[in-house]
């Protein structure tokens, strides 16, 4: 197990008191919306330091000093996760898919456990992922609110006990700029049913309906999706039997709702031995 690593500034400055008091934290993603509200959930007296901030090698904000809360934080943000991560206690990317893989194998390489709470990655990056968790501990959670953890454990105790009769349906809403459709909650909401039900989710999932189709399948997973304004984030699992219907809903109105899962996941990871792991593994503890 790597020892505790004493924090210090990604540009060899010395690192200040209340950073030896905390953890160094490296986020990919810091320019977006979630990389953002991390910020603002480390202000309200979190157990991590800002250490390093990556964005994308295109982002304007390249050179630029990060602040928190208005105030200079001594980081300044990069795209080299190398640097980033020298000395490192833990990396929590939000960034897009397509980096997913490139980040694992540096955190992989520079022995720094990492949060993904990025979504919409391939096959190919999930194979980056699981190579990387031979070396590191490494925590998928394409939802970090606790609600949707627990929402998670709902859904498959009500699959179990309603079986294939009912049919069901899972729809999700969020804001007009997200990227990857279906959401990455809905489809591990639809991978909890398929796997109450003995079923592989891409046997049984429908992602287009138009036009005249076929009558539903039976243990189908349908999904719908909304793309809309600024909505957070909300997924609704149903239950359609023969007379009775069951819904199971959980709406984010605030992004710090992920920021603030996110840091208590990243806390629970500095300690980990190598291995994928995800939220649930969280709240056990
Ligand atoms: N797990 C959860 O609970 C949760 C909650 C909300 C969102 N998400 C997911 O988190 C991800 C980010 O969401 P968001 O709303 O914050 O997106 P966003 O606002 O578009 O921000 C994306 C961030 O990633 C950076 N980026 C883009 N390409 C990159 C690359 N190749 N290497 C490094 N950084 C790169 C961007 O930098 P520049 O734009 O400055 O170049 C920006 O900082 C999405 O996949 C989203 O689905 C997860």
């Amino acid at each position: 197990m790597r020892p505790p690593t004493p924090p210090q500034s990604a540009q060899g400055r010395p690192a200040s008191p209340a950073a030896r008091r905390s953890h160094a934290l490296v986020v990919f993603g810091i320019t977006g919306r979630m990389g953002q509200s991390l910020i603002r959930a480390m202000a309200e007296g979190s157990v991590f330091q800002l250490h390093g901030a990556i964005a994308s090698p295109e982002s304007p904000r390249l050179g630029q000093e990060c602040a928190a809360e208005g105030r200079p934080t001594g980081v300044m943000i990069g795209a080299d996760a190398a640097t980033a991560l020298k000395g490192a206690a833990v990396a929590v990317d939000f960034s897009l898919g397509s980096a997913v893989g490139a980040h694992a194998e540096a955190c992989a390489q520079a022995d720094v456990p990492l949060l993904v709470g990025t979504t919409g990655f391939d096959a190919a990056a999930r194979t980056q992922l699981a190579r990387a968790a031979e070396r590191i501990a490494i925590l998928v959670a394409p939802n970090t609110s606790v609600g949707v953890a627990v929402l998670r454990g709902l859904v498959a105790q009500a699959a179990q006990a309603l079986g294939e009769g009912y049919d069901v349906e899972i729809s999700e809403a969020h804001h007009r700029s997200k990227r990857d459709a279906p959401s990455g909650t809905a489809l591990s909401l639809g991978e909890a049913v398929a796997a109450a039900r003995g079923r592989a989710l891409p046997d049984i999932a429908v992602y287009e309906r138009h036009g005249v189709t076929a009558p539903r399948g039976e243990g189908s997973i349908g999904f719908s999706v909304i793309r809309a304004g600024d909505i957070v984030g909300e997924h609704t699992v149903m239950f359609a039997g023969g007379g009775e219907r069951l819904e199971i809903t959980h709406r984010a109105s605030d992004r710090m709702t992920f920021a603030r899962g996110a840091l208590r996941a990243a806390a629970w990871l500095l300690d980990r031995p190598p291995g994928l792991y995800g939220m649930q593994d969280v709240l056990k503890t």
